[in-house]
């Protein structure tokens, strides 16, 4: 029986409804370091038999999940909140576990993050004499994912098909080509040096996964790390630095993520014009967390937003010595007044709010919510289940 081009027009209309209502987003692809890692660093360490990391030891993790999961926070990180609001289960650590992928799609999700990577080939910071804490890189992470994928799809069409409304998150990525530098001694000056070759890093493992059909991508900048007890406690006292009167923030420091996140937004414009069927979303992480540096109270961060709630004492609650967990650190009781969670890493709090400031507010661009009204769709669902 044949029908009428308006019945069609109502079917798609219906089917495009009920795709929006069930969420924009049917799987994660994750890639980054500390920041995203729900576990990766954790196995990989169990399986080298080195010593385990001092975030697999409460009170790592006591707030959401009661129990150290390989998270470097005391609760949910960024990449769990996406998860959640897309309505998917918690992306699990892909390097860590014997994945049992559907062939039909990458489940609902794959991570491929690991604490403590970097942006660059390790072999870049050995060379400097900078000492790397993992060697899983952004370009390791991304041959991991490459060889899952041959695992499960033999054509280039289908392993495009796999990408079809998954969200590929890349980073964030990069801080630790800095941090690690700059623990290690080298001067800011110096270490702004490597901000071409980082970007050079991250915008080629994005060109390589929109080669391989990556529909949507999401690229964090990096945070204000000159807001981190870390920073704060290694400048200490020292003439070298300025701090905003506003914050209390190291200007230097900040300045110097700003340049490293302009070049990023450069880069990613280029990408843009070269493909401007894909969709490539900053992630603005510095003004996100700037916004609880300037009004911790406003946001609920009643201690602060520039001391650790968990670490080895001293004037920001850190001690590069007295890591969070360890015997002699102390933890605060109420993880969610504070910001920062042990010196580098935020707390499951600070988290929410860029995660809300980002997916829900106006911190990424193109804006994520118009790409993704779920909520706005959400009531014409009851119509779509009557065909
Ligand atoms: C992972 O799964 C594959 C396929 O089922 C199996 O052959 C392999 O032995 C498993 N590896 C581990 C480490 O369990
Ligand atoms: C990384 O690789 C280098 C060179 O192969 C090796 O010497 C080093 O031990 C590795 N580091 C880690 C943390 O596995
Ligand atoms: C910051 O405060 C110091 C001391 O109160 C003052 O001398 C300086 O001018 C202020 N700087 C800015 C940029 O407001
Ligand atoms: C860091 O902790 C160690 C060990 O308790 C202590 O000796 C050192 O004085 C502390 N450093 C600072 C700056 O408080």
């Amino acid at each position: 029986m044949a029908h009428s081009p308006t019945f069609y027009l109502i079917l798609t209309l219906l089917l495009t409804c009920n795709l929006h209502a069930s969420g924009c987003y049917t799987s994660i692809i994750s890639f980054g370091d500390s920041l995203a890692d729900t576990g990766n660093l954790k196995q990989l360490s169990i399986n080298s038999h080195s010593g385990a990391p001092h975030f697999l030891f409460p009170p790592y993790g006591e707030t959401f999940f009661h129990k150290p999961t390989g998270r470097c926070s005391n609760g949910r990180l960024i990449i769990d909140f996406i998860a959640e609001s897309l309505g998917l289960p918690l992306i699990p650590p892909s390097q860590a576990i014997n994945m049992t992928i559907d062939v039909t799609g990458l489940g609902q999700g794959v991570n491929y993050a690991v604490a403590g990577a970097t942006a660059l080939d390790p072999s870049f910071h050995r060379a400097r004499g900078v000492y790397v804490k993992t060697n899983a890189s952004l370009g390791v992470q991304l041959e991991w994912f490459k060889e899952m994928l041959s695992s499960i799809s033999s054509t280039v069409l289908e392993t495009k098909h796999l990408f079809t409304r998954s969200l590929v998150l890349v980073g964030e990525i990069g801080g630790n080509d800095y941090n690690h530098a700059l623990e290690a001694g080298k001067s800011i000056d110096e270490v702004e040096g490597y901000v071409p070759f980082v970007i050079e890093a991250i915008v080629s493992v994005v060109n390589e996964l929109i080669d391989l059909g990556a529909e949507t991508l999401v690229i964090p900048g990096n945070l204000p790390i000159g807001c981190s007890a870390t920073y704060l406690t290694l400048f200490y006292g020292s003439n070298k630095v300025q701090h905003d009167n506003a914050t209390g923030c190291i200007t230097q420091l900040n300045k110097f993520v700003e340049y490293h996140n302009e070049l990023l937004k450069i880069e990613l414009n280029k990408i843009r014009d070269v493909h401007p069927e894909v969709t490539i979303i900053y992630a603005d992480y510095y003004n996100a967390a700037m916004q609880a540096f300037l009004s911790p109270y406003k946001y609920g961060f009643t201690n602060g937003a520039l001391k650790a709630c968990c670490g080895g004492g001293g004037p920001f609650n850190y001690n590069s010595s007295v890591a969070c967990s360890e015997p002699l650190s102390t933890s605060c009781a109420e993880p969610d007044t504070y910001f920062n969670w042990d010196g580098l890493h935020l707390t499951e709090a600070a988290y929410r709010l860029i995660f809300k400031s980002l997916f829900e507010g106006s911190y990424t661009t193109p804006q994520f919510k118009s790409l993704c009204p779920t909520s706005r769709l959400q009531p014409v669902g009851g119509l779509s289940s009557s065909i």
